[in-house]
């Protein structure tokens, strides 16, 4: 079974093939949205519990993406790619494209390391330039 580390927490947790990011942080209840911004906070009052709706469950896969991880669907490209739901998604994905991915549609096929609740970083080398 493919092997996830959540690198902030410190945590680990194997999990089948095919399990999203999301389901494999509630299995070691880590939460996938924090406030970090006024629309991740509302996002966590009117938390969609996984349906893919609000596009804050935002995490970067920071090993194994892209050969462990299915590839990103089109609904986290109209998150990371437009300004609806959330402006924040795609700014956010302006700063880290190969790794930003939604907790809740990405799929472990493989080994990777998460970090969840990625910070924001608006003065980053991708903005602005
Ligand atoms: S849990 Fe709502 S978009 Fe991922």
């Amino acid at each position: 079974m493919p092997k996830v580390i959540f690198s902030q927490e410190k945590q680990e947790i194997s999990v089948p093939e095919g399990t999203t990011i999301r389901d494999a942080a509630k299995l070691l209840n880590i939460s996938g949205i924090k406030g970090v911004n006024l629309l991740a906070a509302c996002a966590k009052c009117l938390a969609c519990r996984g349906l893919s709706s609000h596009g804050a469950c935002r995490v970067i896969v920071t090993e194994g993406h892209g050969e462990n991880t299915n590839s990103l669907t089109l609904w986290e490209k109209m998150c990371f790619m437009s300004p609806f739901p959330n402006p924040v998604m795609g700014l956010s994905y302006l700063e880290n494209p190969e790794q930003t991915r939604l907790a809740c549609e990405c799929k472990i096929t493989g080994d990777i390391t998460v970090d969840t609740n990625p910070d924001l970083n608006l003065f980053g080398e991708n903005f602005f330039s």
